[in-house]
């Protein structure tokens, strides 16, 4: 499963030169969501993340990140038979919650996340798509742990490796289908 998910992932990921600014090179996932058994293949990979070495499932929830991470996060829930739920951008999120800062090359983001929505003592499943600096696992792993509960491993499609992202994800397992 994991080597047709990479087979997919080479394939049908496309390098973008000079977006969304000159010098980037962005790697656009659309072509693989839109294909069904690539699509198929990641979810399935990713989801391995959730199990143990006998399959069982380790997990009682499975958080994505706004926006990519939804797209994938959601699928990979349903795979493990377990259910889903949204970290998200400040201010989107109608009830009350949990919000972590950090800080990105210019300025900082906040990530909120639903003060129920993890219960204390549960162990989730980071997903997204790219892990690049880690700040987004990091801060993520940070709101799982204001509700009480623990992050158990990160999934992402690809992983930038010029990036310390792995250093700031300090001891949280890292599962990537690609390493850029
Ligand atoms: C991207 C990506 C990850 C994050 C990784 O999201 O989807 O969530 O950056 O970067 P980091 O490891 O440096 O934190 P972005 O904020 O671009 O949001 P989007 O998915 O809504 O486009």
């Amino acid at each position: 499963a994991v080597e047709a998910a990479r087979a997919a992932l080479a394939r049908l990921v496309l390098d973008v030169p000079d977006f969304p600014e000159p010098g980037i090179v962005f790697k656009d996932i659309t072509p693989l969501l839109a294909d069904h058994a690539g699509l198929t293949a990641v979810v399935a990979a990713l989801a391995e993340a959730g199990r143990d070495a006998e399959g069982n499932v380790v997990v009682d929830k499975v958080l994505g990140m706004e926006a990519r991470g939804f797209i994938l996060a959601a699928p990979v829930a349903l795979a493990l038979g377990i259910g889903f739920v949204p970290v998200r951008k400040v201010g989107k999120l109608p009830r009350e919650t949990h919000a972590v800062s950090y800080a990105l090359e210019y300025g900082e983001a906040t990530l909120e996340l639903h003060r129920d929505a993890v219960a204390p003592g549960e162990r989730v499943l980071l997903v997204d798509d790219v892990l690049a600096t880690g700040g987004t696992v990091k801060a993520t792993r940070e709101l799982v742990e204001a509700c009480g509960g623990s992050a158990h491993a990160v999934a992402v499609l690809m992983e930038l490796g010029f990036l310390p992202g792995r250093e700031t994800v300090g001891d949280l397992p890292v599962t990537t289908l690609m390493t850029v």
